[in-house]
């Protein structure tokens, strides 16, 4: 395996990265389960998971992904265009691509918290791993039905994520995001003091 495959996982990645980061940063407000509890008593999803979070997160990772396509055509033009980062498909098709991708971090990081109260642990309780991996699962799930759809329905002739996500980028993918989601976490709390957990 060879660095570029880490480059181009990573380049992927960055827009769920930035999707998932902003939903800390602003989210808050009125959360997605409206504050009701599921059968058995306990919350459907918790006070840690708000549309604020949801909607601005997907908006702010599909910008910052949009200023990945823009760098993919200068980088591609370049001597390091060998590096072969996608451009997500440029223009429009970045746009379904690139909200999967968004949206999927979102979605993968709720389905976990649905699960996290099912088992009884509350908002900021850890649950190793899956507090770390949890939006990957979300990011590959939902942009491989996106790719499929978009195949399907003649949009693209390929499917996009086959083309680019092999089995290599994933196991990159699941190594590499705890660490990074531990050293956000770090500096988070050493910026708010470890107010919030
Ligand atoms: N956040 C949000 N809306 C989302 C996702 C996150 O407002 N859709 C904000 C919340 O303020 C949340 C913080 O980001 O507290 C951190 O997210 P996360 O660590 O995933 O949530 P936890 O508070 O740890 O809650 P949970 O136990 O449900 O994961
Ligand atoms: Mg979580």
């Amino acid at each position: 395996m060879d660095y570029t495959i880490v480059l181009q996982a990573l380049w992927i990645i960055i827009p769920a990265y930035v999707a998932n980061a902003s939903a800390v940063l602003v989210g808050g407000g009125i959360p997605i389960d409206f504050g009701r509890n599921w059968h058995d008593g306990k919350r459907m999803l918790g006070d840690g998971k708000t549309w604020r979070g949801l909607i601005s997160g997907t908006f702010i990772g599909m910008t910052a992904g949009f200023g990945l396509v823009v760098a993919a055509s200068y980088i591609n033009s370049s001597e390091y265009h060998f590096l072969d980062l996608t451009n997500f498909e440029g223009f429009p098709l970045m746009i379904p691509i690139i909200f999967s991708i968004c949206f999927g971090a979102l979605l993968g990081d709720i389905i976990e918290s649905f699960f996290k109260r099912r088992i009884g642990k509350n908002r900021g309780d850890d649950w190793v791993p899956f507090d770390q991996i949890d939006f990957i699962l979300g990011v590959l799930f939902f942009s491989f039905i996106m790719s499929s759809i978009l195949h399907i329905s003649g949009f693209i002739s390929y499917n996009w994520f086959i083309k680019h996500l092999f089995p290599w980028h994933i196991v990159v993918l699941l190594l590499v995001t705890p660490f990074v989601h531990l050293t956000a976490n770090f500096v988070h709390k050493k910026i708010h003091g470890n107010a919030k957990k």
